[in-house]
């Protein structure tokens, strides 16, 4: 942890790869937590003390010792959801109104983006992407086209006029595209939670989190989603509607590129996916099946089925590079504990040659996996304590990654509790 820098933890893959877990488990290292993207889209499971909580928009930081916790300008905050979550957290004998901050800055989602990413996403019928269906896509249009309600918003006078105004656009849209909905009670809803909303410590974070940093305090800031969901370097257009990757950190908190210190990339020791796209070491087979079973691999915010396959070390690689990733943690290794044997995808091929850069396009060409082969460790991980228990296959396995990512996997995660996780010793 460099002074004056801040660390980054993000996802590598299509989402879902334990960040909630890791970024509760290392906390305990930093002063503030902070969120710099995504919205309510995002579902981060923690598990200690045998009670589960998944986290939407609040940052996974909040269990802990007493940190702040800030949910950042690159944010997009419904805050419906925002209280249902925060009431939750309340009943469980948190005290958010002291350890949490949110920037004025943090574009809201109003309920007529919900119904328009329901109308955008009837509207594309078999294209459709998948979304969880939470107003994503139109929130971000929204801030990206001038057009977006930020928090500080809230606190004007006028506010009710300027909310009455994009509403009535988004109404108007979605007339065009044969939608009249009766939104009185969302509506009303939606107002009484900005009410709830305005009595929290609304900053100007990028100053908060600057200033923090130049007094020698530390930072982590937790991604949401994945880099394989960025919406410039994802599997577009099946992608969220945000920049997941590191560069996200420093749009969606103020923070200026050589501020970046250690960036921590999490994976899962196979793969998995929700909504529709490209994924070409999906498994339909009974080994899929048995990945997501054992797993648990359904998704904590809309509750589908995600679609699960072996580990893909070409998106890997591409992830690690755009990221800049400075140590990986290896999620779910418990997963694989039964398999005979575990593959790896080392390359695609395509048209009949070996490719090892991850292409632009993965959906308008044919993508066969080319796959090593490893042999599986037939040992419960999930009580172990430290790394000199791991089985020497798993040993193997790791060295295996490491090599093929020169990168090195210092921390594997062997189930979800919080004390299910090996930091590793670095040589
Ligand atoms: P996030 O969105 O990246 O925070 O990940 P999710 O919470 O959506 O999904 C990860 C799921 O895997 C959650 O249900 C976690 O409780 C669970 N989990 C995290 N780490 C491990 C692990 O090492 N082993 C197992 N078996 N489950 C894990
Ligand atoms: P966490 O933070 C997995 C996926 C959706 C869909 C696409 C676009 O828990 O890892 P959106 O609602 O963002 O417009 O949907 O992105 N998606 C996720 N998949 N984990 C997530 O978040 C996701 N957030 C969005 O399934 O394919
Ligand atoms: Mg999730």
């Amino acid at each position: 942890m460099p002074q004056n820098k801040v660390d980054v933890l993000l996802g590598l893959q299509w989402g879902d790869e334990g960040k909630g877990k890791v970024v509760d488990v290392l906390t305990p290292r930093y002063d503030i937590v902070a969120r710099f993207q995504g919205g309510p889209n995002a579902g981060h499971t923690l598990e200690f003390e045998g009670k589960k909580y998944v986290l939407r928009s609040i940052p996974s930081g909040i269990f802990q010792h007493g940190q702040t916790n800030i949910i950042g300008n690159g944010v997009v905050l419904d805050p419906v959801l925002f209280r249902e979550e925060a009431e939750a957290l309340e009943r469980s004998g948190i005290d958010l109104h002291k350890v949490l901050k949110i920037s004025k800055k943090a574009h809201l989602i109003l309920p007529t983006h919900r119904l328009l990413d329901a109308a955008n996403e009837k509207a594309k019928g078999d294209a459709k992407i998948g979304t969880t269906g939470k107003g994503i896509g139109p929130t971000y249009t929204d801030k990206i086209s001038r057009n977006g309600l930020r928090l500080g918003d809230a606190l004007a006078p006028d506010f009710k006029e300027r909310y009455a105004a994009a509403r009535d656009r988004h109404l108007q849209r979605l007339a065009s595209m044969g939608e009249n909905p009766d939104i009185t009670e969302l509506e009303q809803r939606w107002l009484d939670a900005i009410d709830y909303l305005r009595r929290f410590d609304i900053i100007d974070s990028e100053f908060v989190i600057n200033n923090a940093l130049s007094q020698g305090k530390s930072v982590l800031c937790e991604g949401a989603q994945g880099t394989l969901l960025d919406v410039d370097f994802g599997s577009y257009p099946f992608v969220t509607s945000s920049n997941t990757v590191t560069a996200g950190a420093c749009t969606g908190l103020g923070v200026a590129p050589n501020r970046i210190g250690d960036v921590f990339g999490i994976f899962k020791a196979y793969c998995t996916r929700v909504g529709s796209g490209p994924f070409p070491t999906e498994l339909f087979d009974e080994t899929g099946r048995r990945i997501r079973d054992i797993g648990h691999e359904y998704g904590a915010v809309t509750g589908r089925e995600r679609r699960c396959g072996w580990i893909d070390l070409v998106a890997l690689r591409y992830a690690i590079m755009i990221n800049g990733v400075t140590q990986l943690i290896m999620m779910k290794s418990d997963v694989l504990d039964g398999f005979d044997e575990i593959k790896a995808c080392v390359a695609y091929e395509i048209d009949g040659k070996q490719v090892t850069d991850f292409p632009y396009s993965l959906d308008t060409v044919d993508v066969k996996p080319v796959y090593v082969t490893l042999p599986g460790w037939h040992t419960d991980m999930t009580a172990m304590k430290s790394e000199d228990q791991f089985p020497q296959q798993f040993k193997d396995y790791i060295k295996f990654l490491e090599e093929q990512l020169a990168t090195p996997i210092t921390i594997v995660s062997i189930g979800p509790d919080r004390e299910q996780t090996i930091v590793r010793s670095r040589s």
